[in-house]
């Protein structure tokens, strides 16, 4: 495989803020590989926008079209001034086959996605909008979070929560009051804070509890 600045110079783009690589439907015959800058992944369903991802360097996407021959599952927009590798699928199946790092890697990658997948399909079980935002924040904690001073730093924001998980930006908003009045959230300029990640659990156990006797 060659070296960085040659793979860069060979299959390096540039894509500006807002600029959409591909949308779900479309024929796929490249997968991209993220060298700086973010991509958002989305799915337009049942009318609204859902993030189901939020790439940053070194992840990579559109894989799927690929290996599966299928069109694009998801679209991909840049969410800030991007460079990644682009590369067609010779390209991609001759960098898998010829060095196990990488296919390693890509399977790493593909197995911290599918974690992420079944966590969306445990949060779909949950109803309750506040029971949801506490769930994915607790979640995301767990899996993405960055130490950051007095807790765990979650890089995201109250429009991308409402769209990770269908609700309402009002619906984030409240639920995210309601954690900073009980002080297990505080609110950063570069995302949510959570001083201690266990007493998130023990506020959901709260609402589970809750929840049941309701249904009582
Ligand atoms: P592809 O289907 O070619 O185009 C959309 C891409 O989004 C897909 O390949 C994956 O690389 C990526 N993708 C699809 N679903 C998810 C998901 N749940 N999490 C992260 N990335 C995804």
């Amino acid at each position: 495989m060659q070296d960085q600045p040659a793979l860069l110079e060979r299959f390096g783009r540039h894509f500006p803020t807002d600029a959409l690589l591909f949308r779900e439907g479309d024929l796929g015959r490249e997968m991209y590989l993220i060298q700086s800058g973010r991509v958002q992944i989305s799915r337009f369903i049942q009318g609204r926008t859902s993030v189901l991802a939020d790439l940053g360097p070194g992840d990579f996407f559109g894989e799927m079209a690929l290996l599966n021959h299928r069109p694009r599952s998801a679209t991909a927009m840049a969410m800030e001034p991007t460079i990644a590798l682009v590369l067609d699928a010779d390209t991609f199946k001759a960098m898998i086959t010829s060095n196990a790092e990488i296919a390693l890697r890509l399977l790493e990658k593909l197995a911290h996605r599918l974690e992420m997948a079944n966590t969306q399909i445990e949060l779909l079980l949950v109803q309750d909008a506040n029971h949801r935002v506490v769930y994915t924040l607790r979640k995301m904690a767990e899996l993405t979070g960055k130490p950051q001073g007095a807790g765990i730093l979650i890089p995201t924001s109250v429009p991308e929560l409402a769209g990770r998980l269908g609700l309402d930006e009002d619906q984030v908003r409240t639920s995210i009051l309601r954690l900073q009045e009980a002080r297990l959230v505080r609110a950063t300029a570069n995302g949510f804070l959570i001083p201690e990640v266990g007493k998130l659990h023990e506020y959901l156990d709260f609402l589970d509890i809750r929840r049941r006797n309701e249904q009582e």
